[in-house]
Formats: structure tokens, sequence, C-alpha cells
């Protein structure tokens, strides 16, 4: 359990909170590419962390990212006019460059030059494979853009789902870490995929290891014929949960990393992206996109209960509910808005929860005493991440998988960077 005040701490995100304050410092998506398609459409609102935005994509093609309300007198820059390479309001026509520079102020005397005065709220954005990432933290303080495999493979390699889940992120992203769910809230009556294995051992043994990008999360099942399954799982810094979902046993062809960026306190943007470093994407394989419709609300919901169906629950799976995630949405959402953590009652299968909310108060804690956060990149040549990797393996159950994949470790990656890409990260030291 956490205390009441460890509780606000974690999951407090606006501005000025010391939460907030900590996952302003990193790029986290704010739009799908999909939102704003081409030059001068349509601009879009969007909420991050309490703050309420406007993302457009003005004719030379720059993402501006401004608050709503026009510096003016307030009227809402969504109803604006995204024009030559600007945003104007349409009470007065003041414009907005993507630097959040007010470039016009047609109503004010030809002379005047009260507009250089004034700068809008205005974020900083980064495109990459179909998501717009955002930094909203301290203008001198912004990181370079991490380059995650999932960011640098060809576009068609990956995709990405957005929805908004109704409950605090922090719900949502525990529910990443915490491997043992897979053998109930996702179990399946067949046979299909991993279930076999998830059913194999439904209270498996924890590793945790701090990193430098966050927690890596490794759960241990038993397997039949002396085996044992494992999954390695991560929590990369701030909000990434990064896990082997949709990914077949002994498949090391990418992972997926679903991201719980806080809308506000009680409702969260959930970014599903995943990545293949060998082959395209088939449509086929992101079964999710079925389940969201076109304003990014899951069809099912808690207003319609998740659409469960109590026979299917007798007979298909554990929930009676389609698709994994209906599943994640009912088990977190259902918790209420904001869980108060003080009522909980962990057990030892929540000790990779555990381990990362340690991780996440250490180092909200240090912002708040003055020391810099961990994994912010600000050098080049650290900007390249071979260690995050997340999939699923059956081993000897007597095999040390530090010794399998020891790219894994901190230690080798920075002992020997140059045996260490993007391209054979998936390699594990010996044949499994
Ligand atoms: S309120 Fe926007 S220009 Fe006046
Ligand atoms: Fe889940």
């Amino acid at each position: 359990m956490l205390s009441i005040e460890d509780n606000e701490l974690l999951t407090r995100t606006n501005a000025g909170t010391p939460m907030g304050n900590f996952i302003r410092r990193y790029w986290v998506p704010a739009l799908l590419s999909e939102e704003i398609p081409e030059p001068d459409c349509p601009p879009v609102r969007v909420s991050l962390m309490g703050e309420q935005l406007v993302g457009f994509r003005g004719s030379d093609g720059a993402i501006g990212l401004l608050g709503e309300r026009c510096a003016h007198r307030g009227t809402s820059l969504f109803y604006g006019r995204n024009e030559e390479c600007g945003l104007r309001c349409i009470y007065h026509g003041w414009k907005y460059d993507s630097e959040g520079n007010v470039t016009d102020t047609p109503a004010e005397p030809a002379r005047s030059d009260f507009h250089k005065k004034l700068h809008h709220t205005a974020y900083p954005t980064h495109e990459a494979n179909g998501v717009v990432y955002a930094y909203l933290g301290p203008r001198e303080k912004r990181p370079l853009f991490p380059n995650y495999e999932w960011t640098q493979v060809p576009l068609d390699q990956t995709y990405v789902t957005k929805c908004l889940m109704e409950c605090n992120y922090l719900q949502g992203l525990e529910g990443e870490c915490d491997s043992s769910h897979l053998s109930f809230l996702h179990r399946a009556f067949s046979n299909e995929r991993n279930q076999a294995w998830y059913k194999s051992d439904g209270a498996p043994v924890y590793e945790t290891e701090e990193t430098d990008f966050g927690v890596r999360l490794i759960a241990i099942r038993s397997a039949p014929e002396n085996q044992q399954y494992i999954r390695f799982s991560a929590l990369v810094l701030p909000v990434y949960g990064c896990v082997p979902a949709g990914r077949a046993t002994n498949e090391l062809d990418g992972f997926e990393i679903h991201t719980y960026v806080p809308a506000d306190d009680t409702h969260t943007w959930r970014y599903d992206i995943g990545f293949r470093r060998s082959r395209a994407v088939s449509e086929n394989e992101v079964h999710r996109r079925k389940q969201i419709g076109p304003d990014y609300l899951r069809i099912r919901n808690a207003r319609n209960n998740y659409l469960q169906d109590r026979r299917m629950q007798k007979t298909v799976n554990f929930t009676g509910i389609e698709d994994f995630l209906n599943h994640d949405a009912c088990a977190t959402e259902s918790m209420g808005a904001i869980f108060d953590r003080s009522r909980e009652h962990l057990g030892v299968s929540d000790k990779a929860v555990i381990a990362v909310r340690k991780h996440l108060l250490n180092a909200v804690n240090a912002l708040a005493n003055g020391q810099e956060p961990p994994h912010i990149i600000f050098d080049a040549q650290q900007n390249w991440f071979p260690h995050i990797d997340c999939f699923a393996y059956l081993l000897a159950h007597d095999t040390n998988w530090k010794q399998q994949f020891d790219y894994l470790t901190d230690a080798a990656t920075k002992e020997n960077p140059a045996a260490h890409s993007v391209s054979n990260a998936c390699t594990p030291s010996a044949s499994a």
C-alpha cells in the first residue's frame, strides 16, 4: 500500500505538482499524426496533464501545440483559422505561429508593436512514426528526443492506436508492470498463442532491476518439460510500459509500448505503439483498432459495462469481455477515477508494481530536492537504447537469463557499445 500522501504525490500531474514537474521533463505522446494529417487542416484540441491545448499543422508543415485560450481575451483557438503558417483567432484575428509568437494583431493600430511583447504558451513537438510527441517542461531543460527503436524503424514496420482511459494514468501504467494478471484477466479457455504458458503457472516469480532507463521487470513461470517461461517487460521513464504483447513465445522481432499520458488526473491517453524489426506490419495485427471509435473513445466502456457477456464468461474467457484492451480498461477504470492505494492489500505477486512505485517515488522526490531526473538525454552519443528490449522466451529451467541475453545488461552495453546496435539488439548471445 501507499500512504495517502505518496498516492497523491504519484497521481497528481497538473502544472506545479511534483509528478507533473517530473513527467514534463520528458518527451511524451501528444497527438497522432492522423489527427492533423496535412498542412492547414483543422486544428484539434488535446488535454495534457490538465493543460488545455490546441494542435495544428501549419502551411509549412510545422506542428504547433498552443495554449487553447487566445492571449487576447481567451476565445478558444480550436475554432481558429489555420492559414498562412499560423493559427488565427476568430474573435479579433490575432495570429500565432507554431512557436507561440503573436505574428499579427489586425484589430490594433497599424503601427502597434504590442504583439512583439507577447509570447503565447507553445510547446515543442517532434513527429516520429505516426506520433506527435511534445515536451512540456522548461525550455532551457529541453532534452534530445530519445531515439527509441520504435521511432527509428521504417514507418510500415510500426503501428499505433490511441484511446482515452477514464481513470488516473498510474492505474494503467501499473497494469503493464503486473505480469500475473495475464494468467487471469487475459485468460482464454482455448490454448491460443501464449495462453498455455500463462496458465502453466499463475504465480510467477519476479525479478526486478533498476536500470538507467527505469525498471526492468522479469516474470518467471515454471513450464512443462523442465522449462521456464520468462517474460521481459520494462518501465521506461516516465510513462512507457514496454511489453511483449501480441508476440509469440521465442519471437524477438519487436514489442509493444503502452504509454499512459495523463490528460488530467482522472483521464489518460493510452497510446499503444508496436514495431517489428524485420518486416512490415499487416493491418490485421492491429486488432485493437476495432475496439476504438473515431473519437478515440472505446466502444466497450464503463457506461455499457464493457459489453460483458456472462455466457461468454463461462465458455470463452475469464472476463466475458472481448479484447485485451477492454480487459485492462475494465480492471483499471473500475478501481475508481483515482484509486486510494492506502486501502489495498499487496501480495508477493505485486513485487514488480512495488518496484515501479518505489522507482517513481525516488525519482520524483529527488527532482523536488533539486536533482536532475534520470534518463534525460542531452548527449547524442548516449541517444541509443539497445538494452531496452521485451520478449517472452522459453528456457531450460536451469538456464540463467542474464547469460543468455547479456545485451540487456547496462554493463555489457556500456563496455562494448560497438558490439550492440539496433539491428542486433534482438539477437541473444547464444542460441536458445
Ligand atoms: S480573443 Fe482572440 S483575438 Fe480577441
Ligand atoms: Fe493487461
